[in-house]
């Protein structure tokens, strides 16, 4: 089993849009019994909510459904029990590896590192209008291909996917 972390500054709008469209690309490609999937934010101020009703809205629309999410916080414990913790933008990053411990053997990067865009980074949609939510899941689309690629790439290399 690969365990996949996404990490943004809430957990209202880009990661829990990550967790939702990346769960759907993995049961898309019959991975759902090797792959799991779990989101956070690094702050704690929207912890217990469901995504914002934005981005619940534009990932509906591609027929997914974030309605039953709910935000918490990243811990050190993630560290240890993820093997890939992926944030959305280098504050994110930046945040997550002040909190790694020494002993954790997860990848710790950002999510469009595999994807195969000029973006480096997914922006905060929060305060932007309806165009932003759509490109956030236009980037999330996009990497969520390269991940599943990514892991099957390490399954076959452990011999487990
Ligand atoms: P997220 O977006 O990090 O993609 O969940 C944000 C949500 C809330 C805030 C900032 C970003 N906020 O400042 O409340």
């Amino acid at each position: 089993m690969k365990r996949v972390l996404f990490v943004c500054l809430g957990n209202i709008c880009r990661s829990p849009t990550a967790e939702g469209v990346f769960w759907h690309a993995v049961e898309e490609a019959g991975l759902n019994r090797h792959i799991s999937v779990d989101s956070c934010g690094v702050g704690d101020w929207h912890v217990g909510k469901a995504p914002d009703s934005r981005a619940q809205v534009a990932a509906l629309q591609r027929g997914i459904d974030i309605s039953h999410l709910r935000a918490r916080q990243l811990s050190a414990s993630d560290f240890l029990e993820f093997d890939y913790v992926l944030g959305m933008d280098r504050d994110n990053l930046e945040a997550m590896r002040a909190l790694q411990p020494s002993t954790s053997r997860a990848h710790v990067g950002l999510l469009l590192d595999f994807a195969d865009l000029p973006d480096a980074e997914v922006p905060d949609p929060y305060y932007g209008g309806d165009e932003g939510f759509e490109h956030v899941l236009n980037l999330i689309e996009a990497a969520s291909t390269g991940l599943i690629a990514q892991l099957r790439n390490d399954g076959l290399r452990n011999d487990r996917l």
